[in-house]
């Protein structure tokens, strides 16, 4: 691939109004085809976008373009989704907490199946396609505790977590949707958590699949049409520039050697991080460089309400300077600073990195803040009255 540097977009950058997402569609289509290329090697496996990473339009618009479904877990994701190109038979709705209404707009549409995830909220949606006359697809988040090596916050696959139903319960919960007219037992899903790096976390999940279809079996349950092993390839927040696409051969290579699908069933995966993230950028500039007794702020318009991952999880996200580029001396070496990097919010948490070594910054310098593209945008807020980001694709500026 050709190596695209922000820099170069600089001059495009200086007239629009600051903070803003900059999503490079080209690397997008870059990301889309190396997953196409993975996923399309083997007969029915197929990726539902999880749109949770990024609702941005013109992206939701490029990944259905690229062939993909739509892993949603809101009546509004829904709603975008179908808005944005997605057929409601490539959309699956997942989540705990599945209001009445959601469920009804989910039927209307005629998504393609629900990731249910206890049983009071099966006999919901039961109630909801009877008196609709419809048949609700459901399909069963198994949490298979399996741990993942990432974030606490975002592990989902423990048996401690709030997510899906116990693995002892899952021949239950099939008979009892059996049992129902309105619903379609139509397989299971599965999801360990995010921003997973470590493959052997995928393959324990995998054997963990294996020893409940064998399950199955024993108990003569034969539609398990699709099973979902949900998302969590992670990318690499430190080395954007180096690593702009993730290694999406090892992701799928760890489930075509360690999952055992039975004949005729559809593997599906949702990702969403490794999909977009790279490809969106949180640009803001300087407002002020301000000496404090021991540490040096650079002080953006860009705050946690723009970007809130640094906030709420300690993430990391490598920062550059679009305006000065690499500084260095006569003899060749870097010049660099050490700064804190802050926002302007009433919240010490407002801090995007400590310690951070930058070229020396001044006031009105265009910063980006890198691999925003997932989980940035999408999780703005509006805390202090404050104006939601713009965004713009590259096409746009
Ligand atoms: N499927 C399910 C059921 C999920 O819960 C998630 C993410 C995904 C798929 C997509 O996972 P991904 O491929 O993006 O790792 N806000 C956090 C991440 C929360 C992830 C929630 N679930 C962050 O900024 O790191």
């Amino acid at each position: 691939m050709t190596k695209r540097l922000l820099q170069d977009q600089k001059e495009r950058f200086e007239s629009l109004k600051t903070p803003f997402y900059y999503y490079d569609t080209d690397l997008l289509a870059e990301t889309l085809s190396a997953i196409k290329c993975e996923t399309d090697k083997h007969e029915g496996w197929h990726l539902h976008y999880a749109v949770k990473a990024c609702a941005n339009p013109k992206v939701l618009r490029q990944i259905q373009q690229a062939g993909f479904g739509a892993d949603c877990v809101s009546g509004g994701e829904i709603r975008t989704c179908l808005e944005n190109g997605f057929p409601a038979g490539e959309i699956v709705f997942a989540g705990v907490g599945k209001a009445d209404w959601e469920i009804e707009l989910a039927l209307e549409a005629g998504i393609q199946y629900f990731n249910v995830e206890s049983i009071p909220e099966l006999e919901v949606i039961a109630e909801i396609a009877t008196r609709m006359n419809k048949i609700a697809n459901v399909s069963f988040r198994i949490n298979p505790d399996v741990g993942a090596h990432t974030h606490s916050h975002i592990t989902t696959g423990l048996a401690e977590n709030k997510f899906g139903i116990a693995k002892e319960d899952m021949l239950h919960v099939i008979q009892v949707a059996k049992g129902l007219p309105s619903v379609r037992f139509v397989g299971l899903h599965f999801h360990i958590g995010s921003q997973i790096l470590q493959m052997d976390d995928f393959e324990a999940l995998c054997y963990r699949i294996n020893e409940l279809q064998d399950e199955l079996e024993a108990a003569d349950i034969t539609e398990v049409h699709n099973i979902n092993v949900g998302g969590g390839l992670g990318i690499d927040y430190d080395n954007p520039d180096e690593n702009p696409i993730p290694d999406f051969k090892s992701y799928f290579e760890t489930y075509a050697k360690h999952l055992k699908l039975r004949p005729g069933q559809r593997l599906h995966f949702e990702l969403g991080r490794a999909v977009v993230g790279q490809c969106g950028s949180l640009i803001t500039r300087c407002l002020y460089i301000k000496q404090a007794k021991q540490k040096q702020f650079v002080i953006v318009d860009a705050g946690m309400t723009d970007l809130m991952r640094p906030a709420l999880y300690g993430a990391k996200h490598h920062i550059q300077n679009l305006s000065v580029g690499q500084q260095t001396t006569d003899d060749g070496q870097q010049t660099a600073v050490k700064y804190d990097i802050v926002g302007p919010i009433c919240e010490s948490s407002d801090t995007f990195a400590k310690d951070f070594l930058l070229p020396e910054t001044r006031r009105g310098d265009l910063l980006a803040i890198r691999s925003a593209g997932a989980y940035g945008e999408t999780m703005a807020s509006q805390y202090n009255c404050r104006e939601l980001p713009q965004a713009y694709t590259t096409a746009e500026i």
